[in-house]
């Protein structure tokens, strides 16, 4: 069976280097794991089965990849005893007849790996017929690679860092890790291998000498971009990849036809995605499943995580979470825009406005000011500044409704669960605790009462008594004598303070 491909990802490694809870194949960059990104990578092969050998923390390691690649076979290695004995545990864990056609053995801590690499190095073992192909590259400094030895027939020997001697301190071309074998050759091969070496570990690099022993070839297939098989080992390795990882991305959306400004401090999941037209502003960052539409722009200094923006919508200074901004709908300048948030085509969420759980229907209106919490609020409605959607009693969470096209005053409260009839409209201040029949204006807050002089009677002495006292005898001098004694509210009256 030609077709027949395993793939076995080494990621027992402890990671210690990483200094990390987390363990080391698990460290995200780009939005996935880099253990994810290889097994994005692997699946691009079409592989028959996949066998991951995990380690200690296996029980960190193992649930996640198999959220990836659920029907993963899973190795356990419990003492690391060198990457021979690793392929050896994957091997056992699968059973015979699945002991055919290619394998291929990768590391799960080379996140640039990409899966047409692989597709291309498959093609190339296959074609060659060999026992066995190595994935190699040129490096500037191969300290502690593998130095492949060649010959007119071949690749002759992989010569490990510690064992190497003077004669292959000229050797640039390293092994990458990354070997696929012939399922026949690589059974024979695994028992045969020792550990006597600098390190006292089984070398799957042993097999290029057994393989040579057999009478066979083994292949070299040299790629330029060294930076796909190049692992993190620790903090700093981390950050370079994941900066080498983001250039590459944002290459590949530039040419795709998205503009981004400052591409030095622009940062993209590996898994979003962008339509022709999109303007990135300097300082965003587009993280997870994150989707936006033809001619939005994003930015300067926005976050979005897990958002879909639609076509021509304009999002500045924002930071959105699971959330949708529908087709030329605006947000920001400083909004918090929280999971459930749906916001419909042409509508608004301004300046510091929060909102969660809320669906704000098309053409609506949130400018200024406000938390918006499980609210859903109607088609063209506006909501005045200064807004809060008290959603929670202290015990649950309640639901508002604002109708279509209803327009409720600044500085309202509405107390949930509450509803606000289409074409309502409420007065400033008011504070919503009853249902607002459609079309009718609620107004809640007191009228207006004046207590006359009271500065000048209860801050007496004080600069803000002075100030009143000069602007009543100003007052009484400009209406010409006659004695000036407060405006009374005509619907309520003077209603002094007593004492
Ligand atoms: C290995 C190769 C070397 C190559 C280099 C590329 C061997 C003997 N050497 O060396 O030729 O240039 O990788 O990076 O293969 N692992 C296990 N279980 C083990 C040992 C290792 O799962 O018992 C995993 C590690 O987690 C790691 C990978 O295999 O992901 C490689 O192991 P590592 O110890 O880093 O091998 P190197 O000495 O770097
Ligand atoms: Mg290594």
């Amino acid at each position: 069976m030609p077709d027949d491909v395993t793939v076995i990802v080494l990621a027992a490694g402890g990671g210690t280097r990483m200094k990390s809870k987390t363990m080391k194949v698990l460290h995200p960059i780009a939005g996935r794991s880099m253990i994810g990104h290889v097994l994005h990578a692997a699946c691009q092969l079409e592989p028959t089965r996949i066998v991951a050998v995990v380690g200690h923390q296996r029980e960190q390691v193992g649930p996640h990849i198999e959220e990836i690649v659920p029907q993963a076979v899973m190795a356990v290695q419990d003492t690391q005893e060198g990457t021979a004995h690793a392929v050896r545990i994957a091997w056992e864990a699968l059973p015979a007849e699945a002991h055919a056609g290619t394998v291929v053995v990768a590391y799960g801590d080379t996140p640039l790996l990409e899966g047409e690499t692989l597709q291309r190095f498959v093609r190339f073992h296959r074609e060659s017929g060999v026992a066995m192909s190595i994935l190699t590259g040129t490096v500037d400094d191969p300290t502690g690679y593998g130095r492949i030895v060649r010959d007119d027939q071949g690749v002759s020997a992989i010569v490990e860092e510690r064992d190497a001697g003077p004669e292959h301190a000229a050797i640039s071309e390293i092994n990458s890790g990354i070997v696929a074998f012939d399922a026949g050759f690589l059974d024979s091969a695994l028992p045969r291998i020792g550990n006597d070496n600098a390190k006292g570990e089984y070398y799957l690099t042993d097999t290029v000498a057994l393989a040579r022993e057999d009478g066979r070839t083994v292949a070299a297939f040299a790629i330029d971009d060294v930076m796909q098989t190049e692992g993190a080992n620790d903090r700093a390795q981390l950050a370079a990849l994941a900066a080498e990882m983001n250039r590459r991305i944002l290459d590949r959306w530039m040419r795709a036809g998205v503009t981004i400004v400052d591409p030095t401090s622009t940062w993209i999941d590996a898994d979003v995605k962008l339509d022709v037209d999109v303007t990135l502003l300097p300082g965003v960052q587009l993280q997870g499943a994150t989707v936006v539409g033809e001619d939005a722009v994003i930015g300067p200094d926005s976050t979005l995580k897990d958002v879909e923006v639609g076509a021509g919508a304009r999002v500045v200074r924002t930071h959105a979470e699971l959330a949708i901004v529908g087709p030329g709908a605006n947000v920001g300048p400083f909004a918090y825009l929280r999971p459930g948030t749906v916001l419909g085509a042409d509508g608004k969420i301004g300046t510091f406005v929060e909102t969660k759980n809320s669906d704000i229907g098309p053409g609506a209106k949130v400018p200024h000011l406000s938390y918006v919490g499980d609210a859903s609020i109607g088609e063209g409605a506006n909501i005045g500044a200064g807004t809060i959607f008290a959603n929670y009693d202290g015990v649950a969470k309640h639901r508002t409704t604002i109708g279509a096209f209803a327009k409720t005053a600044s500085n309202n409260t509405f107390v949930a669960p509450v509803t606000v009839g289409d074409g309502a409209a409420t007065g400033a201040g008011s504070v919503i605790r009853r249902d607002v029949p459609p079309g009718a204006l609620a107004v809640t807050s007191g009228p207006q009462r004046h207590y006359d002089e009271w500065a000048q009677r209860k801050r007496a002495g004080t600069a803000q008594a002075e100030a009143a006292v000069r602007a009543t005898e100003e007052a009484a001098g400009e209406a010409s004598g006659s004695p000036h004694g407060g405006t009374p509210d005509p619907d309520v009256g003077d209603t002094p303070v007593g004492g």
